[in-house]
């Protein structure tokens, strides 16, 4: 029960009915209260069935009796009887003081869990000595904005990041480069160019003579035996290129503000991968299938899981049961969240199966967030044939697009520096925003223009309705609005101003259930309509230019809570908070 406001309409609730001889438990009674579809006609729209039939009584009679009960109460402003429902509006002096508690710091508090738990996070796991895009993007910002969420829940997080640096598709990148004498452009970004290396080498394949092809092959087994043996020249150039990589992903994830508690790789975990098969093979839990190793998963139709092929090579699944295995005993989570595309779905199946196999209880509590795809307008997106932007080309794009934008409208009072700083803060939140907002389940298509503007569903409108606060609070010719102080809350008794407050009050309740359901675009929309409820107050009600004194203030003061939430809110989406606009 995260929402103030209603904790207390179901307290009300309990109380005037136990006054009516009748007893009800007052997580249910919270549980039947939904907003009122009809802002017009209430806040709270209650539900009578359940409490009804705990009552043993007809809804109807049961709703009349209650509504005419709930009418002396003076903490409600109005109530209404709809069928089996009720509407009701509690008085706005009722709910505002709920509400500055919680941001008396200039921020909404973090909640304290009734439970501590821990979550150990995995996401962003982009492939070294590969392109990264646009498409990478939808990750980190799911798994970084999950962490952000389950911190504010009062949660213990661990973020890990986990490259895919070794195998078949980095010696095909090291051996094009040598074989074929290629080195970066003065100046180039290198990780940007070993992308572009990849997506070479795949074409030089692919375009071989059978002569070739057989030459080719032999060169690239000879550089995955040299990365393998951990010496030697093809070991150190994939050290050094390797880290090209990384330094080009964490120069995105700083643009993007993303972090991690660890940076782990796939080299980390494979020489431990095989021992671990071995050791549950002579317990028997493995077992020997034409000539390679794995688990067998039919009774839980998930087929063999092969971990050792018959030359007695890992696979992808093996550096997961490793790896999973390091961290139950590094890290101990409670929960262990993979963030990772849906097409893996049947591999974390068998991943996780094999863990409960090998007799970790932690596997139940290991969970694929899968998500789908994005596509650009013009498809999807593959690296494999290149046809993509690399991610630092798009941001250079997206930023440029964004001082356009803003030279359109401001080059007449800003600098070309606030220009740009400001272009910087509006394209990372076009592209956080435009990754969150939709549920995880659907695909996303990418559009640069539409994510960037001030209008709509956008990261941009947050920052401008934002903004437009801090604009309306530097505009008042009134003292800074002390929370602390006597305001005349219940003054706010206009539609927009009630239906605000509701909202506000809603704040945990959703940051919690899109923790609990791993659906971060569920809190990305309460934090719209939070913009589109101030807005709609904003429209209705005059604030600096209310003549009268005390409603004024009242008003000032639902604006800097307002202020405050929405804060928050931009935070845990990691959308930067833009004070003029
Ligand atoms: N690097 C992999 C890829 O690009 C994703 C890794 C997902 N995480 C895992 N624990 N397997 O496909």
């Amino acid at each position: 029960m995260f929402d103030p406001s209603k904790v207390l309409l179901s307290q009300i609730i309990v109380d005037t009915l136990s006054s009516l001889g009748i007893t009800a438990d007052r997580e249910r009674v919270y549980q039947s209260i939904e907003f009122c579809p009809q802002p017009e006609l209430g806040q709270y729209a209650f539900k009578t069935f359940i409490v009804a039939k705990q009552a043993g009584m007809n809804p109807m009679e049961f709703g009349t009796k209650l509504c005419d009960a709930l009418k002396q109460h003076n903490q409600i402003s109005s109530v209404a009887q709809a069928g089996p429902y009720i509407n009701l509006i509690l008085f706005s002096g009722e709910i505002a003081p709920l509400l500055i508690d919680d941001g008396a710091s200039g921020d909404v508090a973090v909640i304290t869990p009734s439970v501590p738990h821990r979550y150990m996070i995995e996401h962003s796991q982009p492939n070294t000595h590969k392109e990264m895009h646009i498409g990478h993007t939808r990750n980190s910002v799911l798994g970084d904005t999950l962490c952000r969420l389950l911190k504010h829940n009062g949660y213990s997080v661990f973020a890990q990041n986990y490259h895919g640096d070794e195998g078949a598709h980095v010696a095909k990148c090291i051996w094009y480069i040598r074989t074929f004498n290629q080195s970066p452009a003065e100046g180039q970004d290198k990780g940007t160019w070993l992308g572009q290396m990849y997506v070479d080498s795949t074409a030089k394949i692919e375009g071989a003579t059978p002569e070739e092809a057989e030459q080719y092959k032999a060169g690239i087994s000879a550089v995955l035996k040299g990365i393998e043996s951990r010496e030697g020249p093809d070991y150190a150039y994939w050290k050094e290129t390797r880290q090209w990589s990384l330094d080009m992903f964490h120069e995105v994830y700083d643009w993007l503000d993303v972090s991690f508690d660890s940076d782990c790789c796939e080299s980390d975990v494979s020489e431990e991968s095989i021992s671990v098969v071995k050791e549950y093979l002579d317990k028997g839990v493995f077992i020997r299938s034409e000539g390679a190793v794995g688990a067998d998963l039919s009774d839980k139709k998930l087929g063999f899981c092969m971990l050792l092929k018959s030359d007695g090579n890992g696979l992808y699944a093996t550096k997961d049961i490793a790896l999973a295995l390091k961290r139950f005993r590094e890290q101990n989570p409670d929960t262990c969240v993979y963030v990772v595309d849906n097409r893996q779905s049947h591999h974390f199946k068998q991943v996780f199966a094999t863990l409960d196999k090998m007799g970790f209880p932690q596997a139940n509590r290991c969970y694929h967030l899968a998500y789908e795809m994005v596509e650009t307008k013009n498809g999807a997106m593959s690296s494999r044939k290149g046809n993509i932007v690399p991610i630092l080309g798009l941001i250079d794009e997206l930023e440029a697009q964004a001082r356009g934008i803003l030279e359109e409208r401001y080059s007449a009072d800003w600098s070309a520096e606030e220009i740009a700083d400001v272009a910087k803060l509006i394209s990372r939140s076009a592209v956080r925003y435009g990754m969150i907002k939709v549920d995880p389940e659907s695909k996303i298509v990418f559009d640069m223009e539409s994510w960037l503007t001030f209008e709509g569903n956008t990261g941009p409108y947050l920052q401008y309705v934002f903004a437009r606060i801090c604009s309306l609070q530097r505009k008042s010719s009134d003292d800074e609005i002390n929370l602390s102080s006597e305001i005349s809350w219940s003054a706010l008794d206009k539609t927009s101003e009630q239906q605000l407050l509701a909202h506000l009050a809603n704040f945990n309740e959703m940051v919690d259930v899109s923790c609990t359901k791993l659906k971060p675009n569920m809190f990305a929309s309460y934090t719209y309509d939070l913009a589109r409820k101030f807005n709609a107050f904003y429209a209705e009600c005059p604030i600096n230019s209310e003549p009268d004194a005390s409603l004024r203030q009242a008003r000032a003061a639902l604006v800097r809570l307002t202020q405050i939430y929405l804060g928050t809110a931009m935070d845990l989406l990691a959308i930067p908070r833009i004070e003029r606009m």
